[in-house]
């Protein structure tokens, strides 16, 4: 063909995509030599790219597809099952806020709107400098200390909104 130096360009375009998933196919070959195959292997794929990026992006839940062959709707519906699973990327540090009936008498909604007047997000949310990721949760299992909110695995409780930006900063790095 005349155009040779397209299909040279081509064929740049096809292997960078290859290059950017071999880390499934690492996968794939760990997995199977633990005698897994077939669908087994989705999970194990899945665990791969959250250690890799620490959510799943779209394009690679795609090439899990196309590497075990199956329907994407299937890999979704695998991701968007299990609660370690995540769609989107996550901050450096989870803040998570208990709207559980102790911490709400002691006034969670006041922490809520000041970690949103700090943070500029809402919950589920992820701040742009990605510092933060802030979730609510029903019950953090210490309302002894409401109200409570967790940063990473450390428990901050009996907390006043007047509190929150000192404590913030200590999560700077
Ligand atoms: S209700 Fe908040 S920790 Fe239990």
């Amino acid at each position: 063909m005349a155009n040779g130096a397209q299909d040279g360009s081509r064929l740049v375009q096809v292997q960078a995509p290859a290059q950017r998933f071999a880390y499934l196919q690492a996968a794939v070959d760990d997995a199977a030599a633990e005698g897994q195959r077939g669908e087994e292997l989705l999970i194990p794929l899945l665990q791969a790219v959250q250690g890799k990026f620490g959510y799943l992006p779209a394009e690679d839940l795609a090439a899990v597809a196309e590497i075990l062959h199956v329907p994407l709707s299937r890999v979704y519906g695998v991701a968007t099952f299990y609660n370690q699973f995540r769609l989107t990327p996550v901050g450096k540090h989870i803040i998570r806020s208990c709207t559980g009936t102790a911490c709400h008498v002691k006034g969670a909604q006041m922490l809520r709107d000041a970690l949103q007047a700090e943070l500029g997000i809402a919950p589920g949310q992820t701040t742009p400098d990605g510092r933060f990721t802030w979730e609510l949760v029903a019950c953090l299992g210490a309302c002894g200390m409401a109200p409570v909110i967790m940063i990473d695995d450390e428990f901050h409780g009996r907390l006043t909104p007047q509190q929150l930006p000192r404590i913030l900063r200590t999560y700077s790095a």
